[in-house]
């Protein structure tokens, strides 16, 4: 692709490495942080790795604020409470420690301990007014990207849906990764959020947002997970795949919060909000029908896809060497088992549906201009018919 003109944004600092989370003491020292809200949930608080954060921050004599009670595909109250604790608490640093969900909620209540307004206010884009607290992001999942992103996802009742907060102040000003935060995962979530990474890096790669920078990131992390998602499944135990699998997943985050995602994202995101479809299972399901159909505007990219995911290609025509791209999703999938059809979901989702389903993709703008083919409304009907 030539390249066109475009920015590039990441955030100013990124510790990688086992053991790495030891060093949060320190850094919210270096920081600043003298009062911290420490932001996670239960899952990861039984898990033992909030009290291994903990103690990393005592030892620095930081006091600190716990608010554990992030729940999967976040309401935006919870966002609420939680920077209206940091207000009250007079918190001077934001800790997200967990998957997507804490991290988001994190994110976002540094911004509403200095906003005036509640989330709901702030989805949208460049929404926020002033500047957030300083925060660090450590994810325990391999992963939603969202330790690198400008974005915070929450769930609104009314009207039912989810909706991004999306701006500059959400980047966290460092991320720590230790791959052994994530060696509790089990394995139906390393599937599912693995996949959500891989949906991230392909979308990424083949966004029309995308530049040279993007792609270079996008395509390591998909050979990257490819290659690693099935053995972190297997034995969650082995490191190599654990910490193989946490970079991907952070560069698909870099790849995607500057090229963006495309429709798997868009058609996804109705399973979640009018569903409760965790959101790594709705992309997994959704990225094989997306790319199939995809594949004709974008052969090249498809094919060097299929090339990173292992695929042997060299010989093949260029349209076959793109399809086989699909073929490993596929592939992968049926390895790992992740739901691969609408009607395996146990939301039990009928064909009725689609026209809300449908309705509700069509409004999520941006991952659908993206998109490297217009998407119009009867496409995204024989997608989802396609995919029950
Ligand atoms: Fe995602």
């Amino acid at each position: 692709m030539a390249n066109k003109s475009f920015s590039f944004k990441i955030i100013p600092e990124i510790i990688f490495g086992r053991g790495a989370v030891e060093k949060v003491g320190q850094e919210s020292r270096k920081r600043g942080g003298s009062k911290i809200l420490l932001i996670s949930d239960e899952g990861v608080a039984k898990a033992g790795l909030l009290e291994k954060v903990r103690q990393s921050l005592f030892k620095e004599k930081l006091e600190v604020i716990v608010f554990d009670k992030v729940e999967p595909e976040p309401w935006v109250e919870t966002a609420d409470e939680a920077g209206k604790m940091a207000r009250q608490e007079n918190c001077n640093l934001v800790i997200g420690l967990g998957g997507g969900s804490a991290m988001d909620v994190a994110k976002a209540a540094s911004v509403l301990a200095t906003n005036e307004g509640k989330a709901s206010d702030y989805q949208g884009l460049d929404k926020v007014p002033e500047p957030g607290l300083p925060k660090i992001m450590i994810p325990t999942t391999a992963g939603t990207g969202s330790e690198v992103t400008f974005t915070a996802v929450l769930s609104n009742k009314e009207p039912k849906g989810k909706g991004g907060i999306n701006s500059p102040y959400l980047f966290p000003e460092l991320a720590i990764l230790d791959p052994l935060l994530t060696l509790s995962m089990p394995p139906p979530v390393t599937a599912s959020i693995g996949m959500d990474a891989l949906t991230h890096a392909i979308e990424a790669y083949t966004s029309l947002q995308a530049s040279t920078i993007s792609d270079a990131l996008a395509l390591k992390a998909t050979e990257l997970i490819a290659h690693n998602l099935s053995q972190a499944v297997a034995d969650g135990q082995n490191a190599d795949a654990r910490e193989n699998m946490l970079m991907g997943s952070l560069l698909a985050g870099m790849a995607l919060a500057n090229a963006g995602v495309t429709a798997a994202h868009a058609l996804a995101y109705p399973l979640g909000g009018l569903y409760r479809i965790g959101h790594g299972v709705a992309n997994g399901l959704m990225l094989p029908y997306i790319m199939e159909f995809n594949l004709e505007s974008s052969l090249k990219k498809f094919a060097k896809i299929a090339e990173a995911m292992g695929e042997e290609t060299r010989d093949l025509p260029l349209k076959e060497a793109a399809k086989r791209s699909v073929i490993a999703v596929n592939k992968l999938s049926r390895e790992i088992k992740v739901p691969r059809r609408l009607r395996e979901l146990k939301a039990g989702i009928a064909e009725s549906n689609f026209p809300e389903m449908v309705t509700s993709a069509m409004k999520v703008t941006r991952p659908l201009e993206n998109n490297p083919r217009k998407l119009a409304e009867e496409d995204a009907m024989a997608i989802y018919k396609l995919a029950f």
